[in-house]
């Protein structure tokens, strides 16, 4: 890790408003060497959800078809209209004095339907739509950070092989993210390979309220988490083989929590506080920096499987290979941070049902 000089600091505006408006004002300074910048994601702000040949995803589709699982229904096909107003957000992000900015680009609008198959197959409208806003983001003076994957995979690979279940997406993302390398890598410093990859596995193939909406709890969230790692380390493999030298810039994945504090200081509490941490950050995080999941995952997941009478864990394991490609696969640490939350050791639940949060036995 070592060579952390910059530290980032992404503040998302809802946060800021929400938590800092209207309380002390104190004399203290952050360092010089702090940036300050905002973010957003193609699905969140974009809209534009058919225009440009983009392809369809699968937040366009479980926006439709799930609109009760939506607070108040809004889906991607609008959105902020940034597809159309991009123009308008860089002036008010100059405007902020921002010193980066953090966007996504939404895969299909690049592969419309997610598959590299040749020149033939890229989007020129979508590959023209991002190299414009690079470079005048460029020309503002704000240096921009590009994620590859916030979520919106192309509708096409979750029908064809169901998505992040499957290993082939970890293949593709692959092809995809070397291609954005090379059309985006002039401008591009920073990359995100995928972003906040527990509401990619834990709600989109878990729990399903996030799509593509699979109901699989315990056990499809954690087949996507080892896929979503190698798409992350496969992707960072082809930057460090073929692009660092020239394009001298810096890969990671941006891994969400909360922070865990336990509830009392006894040993069951603060034991729990530290599961927790490693369920949520560690699933993946620990694998990254050190190969394979945490020790405590594991001895989780497979006491809660065998007890439900499986004879091999719900947690897939890594070959040796695998853990070789995914370690030290980062060049700088991130934290998407929202809360702290208190955990308390709790008693086992029964094993009649699978659950990602009965593997990790805490009360929130
Ligand atoms: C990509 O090419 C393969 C092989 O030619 C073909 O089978 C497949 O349908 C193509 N996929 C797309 C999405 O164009
Ligand atoms: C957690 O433990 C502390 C200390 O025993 C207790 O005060 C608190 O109410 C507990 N919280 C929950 C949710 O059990």
């Amino acid at each position: 890790m070592g060579g952390l000089q910059e530290v980032l600091l992404v503040l998302f505006l809802q946060g800021l408003l929400g938590s800092s408006i209207g309380q002390e004002i104190n004399n203290r300074f952050f360092p010089d060497s702090l940036k300050i910048g905002v973010a957003s994601a193609a699905p969140q702000i974009e809209g534009g959800w058919n225009q440009g040949s983009k392809g369809v995803t699968i937040w366009d589709t479980f926006a439709m078809s799930h609109a009760n699982l939506i607070i108040d229904r809004s889906t991607p096909e609008a959105a902020c209209n940034s597809y159309n107003k991009w123009r308008e957000d860089l002036a008010i992000i100059k405007g902020l004095n921002s010193q980066f900015y953090s966007l996504s680009i939404a895969w299909a609008r690049i592969l419309p339907t997610g598959y590299y198959n040749g020149t033939d197959s890229i989007n020129e409208r979508g590959v023209t739509y991002y190299k414009t806003i690079l470079k005048a983001l460029i020309k503002k003076g704000i240096e921009p950070m590009v994620t590859l994957y916030h979520w919106d995979l192309p509708d096409q690979l979750q029908d064809d092989f169901g998505g992040w279940l499957s290993p082939k997406a970890a293949d593709l993302f692959a092809e995809y993210a070397r291609l954005c390398y090379k059309l985006f890598g002039d401008e591009v410093k920073w990359w995100i390979t995928i972003n906040e990859p527990k509401q990619v596995c834990e709600a989109g193939y878990g729990g399903g309220g996030f799509a593509p909406g699979i109901v699989k709890p315990g056990v499809g969230n954690y087949i996507c988490a080892k896929n979503v790692l190698l798409a992350h380390a496969k992707a960072y493999r082809i930057y460090d083989e073929e692009f660092r030298a020239t394009n001298k810039g810096k890969v990671a994945m941006v891994i969400d929590t909360p922070w865990f504090e336990p509830g009392s200081q006894s040993p069951d509490d603060v034991a729990a506080a530290e599961r927790a941490r490693l369920f949520m950050y560690g699933l993946y995080g620990h694998p990254i920096y050190y190969g394979d999941w945490p020790e405590i995952v594991k001895d989780r997941v497979a006491l809660r499987s065998y007890g439900e009478g499986l004879e091999v864990s719900r947690l897939p394991e890594f070959t040796p290979e695998e853990k070789k490609l995914i370690k030290g696969t980062s060049d700088y640490l991130t934290i998407n941070y929202y809360a702290t939350h208190m955990a308390n050791a709790t008693g086992e639940a029964p094993f009649d049902r699978r659950s990602f949060y009965d593997d990790m036995n805490i009360i929130e």
